[in-house]
């Protein structure tokens, strides 16, 4: 039997954030080289709410740089570009005809983003887990690596996947394959260094509520100085009325390679004046070699151009094969 099939993606904003990293590029690598990867960077999805044209197409750059500046390794990954391949949009059209609004107007995420947008709020950021779904079931993928905000998505996916398998497949002939999500305990919900109640978002005005990979040493400095922290010394994961406690001391656990169990034991009695720069040294140090391979793979753009191409020839071959299928299944006429 071949490798089990894994498929993620990551909007490009033009930097990924320390929740982007542990929730799901970490993971990535970590378990790469158990299964046949497709890593996208979803520039579609990045159009759902406001965007900036004129940096679209350096963000996406950033985003595939750092996929690479993480450590995703291209003997186990393909890396591309979402629309690139037409295939998404047009899968994306077809499952919209068998999905139900009522499904879409439940997601939370859209719920919340739709509050702050008030009446510009798009058809767009309502369809995007169907979008999202489409990325996904065209790879045939068996498991999706995300955040804990994403397992919504990923729910209906298989939603989605079971009424078009209920409606036009045979019992013993699925048309999509059911993907489950892979979510990773430690970093599946990074908070906010502002709000330890909110989850560290790249959508938050403020910069300082969350540290990207390629802030500098003395910026990471400056925001875990200036970090929310409470009153209160000696430090515990256990307290729920003090959520700034657990985030930060999960980020050492993760940074530091410590269990959860040594973590809490060297940090019981500490202060926050003794555990800041603690925690500043290790994600420091964790940030610098992807920060200095991102340089180097950032200023060969012919590389990168190539490992884009490479990428889209591999995953397109995919797609189109699952979409054609697809089409089969719902009676349309093939192409003469
Ligand atoms: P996006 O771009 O918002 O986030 C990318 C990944 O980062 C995770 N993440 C977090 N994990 C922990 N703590 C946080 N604070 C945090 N913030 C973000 C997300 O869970 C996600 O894994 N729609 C998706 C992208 C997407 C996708 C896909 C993912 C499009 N198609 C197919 C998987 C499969 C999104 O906007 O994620």
């Amino acid at each position: 039997m071949g490798k089990q099939r894994v498929l993620s993606g990551i909007q490009p904003t033009g930097n990924l954030h320390l929740g982007n990293y542990l929730g799901a590029i970490r993971n990535w690598v970590e378990t790469q080289s158990n299964y046949d990867n497709f890593f996208c960077v979803v520039d579609l999805h990045a159009i759902t709410v406001p965007h900036n044209p004129t940096t679209l197409a350096s963000d996406t750059f950033t985003n595939a740089a750092l996929y690479l500046a993480c450590g995703i390794d291209l003997q186990y990954a393909t890396i591309f570009v979402q629309s690139h391949i037409a295939a998404h949009s047009e899968l994306t059209w077809l499952l919209n005809c068998i999905t139900p609004l009522n499904w879409l107007e439940r997601m939370i995420q859209f719920k919340e983003k739709a509050v702050k947008q008030g009446e510009n709020v798009s058809v767009g950021l309502l369809d995007y887990p169907v979008l999202m779904a489409a990325d996904i079931l065209l790879y045939d993928a068996d498991i999706v690596p995300v955040g804990e905000d994403q397992k919504q998505h990923v729910e209906l996916t298989r939603d989605i996947a079971g009424r078009l398998n209920d409606k036009f497949g045979s019992k013993d002939e699925p048309v999509l394959k059911i993907p489950e999500p892979m979510i990773r305990k430690e970093g599946a919900r990074v908070m906010s260094l502002t709000d330890g109640n909110k989850k560290m978002s790249k959508s938050d005005p403020s910069d300082m509520s969350r540290i990207n990979l390629l802030d500098p040493p003395e910026l990471i400095q400056k925001k875990i100085k200036r970090c929310k922290t409470d009153p209160v010394k000696g430090l515990t994961f256990d307290d729920p009325d003090r959520p700034e406690c657990k985030n930060l001391l999960t980020l050492y656990t993760v940074f530091s390679n410590k269990t959860t169990s040594e973590v809490a034991e060297q940090c019981q009695d500490m202060g926050w004046g003794q555990f800041k720069p603690l925690l500043t040294e290790v994600t420091i140090d964790a940030l610098k070699p992807i920060q200095e391979k991102y340089k180097e793979i950032i200023d060969d753009k012919g590389y990168l151009n190539s490992v884009l191409k490479e990428g889209k020839e591999k995953a397109e071959a995919v797609a189109n094969q699952n979409l054609s299928k697809v089409k089969k299944v719902l009676g349309y006429l093939p192409p003469l």
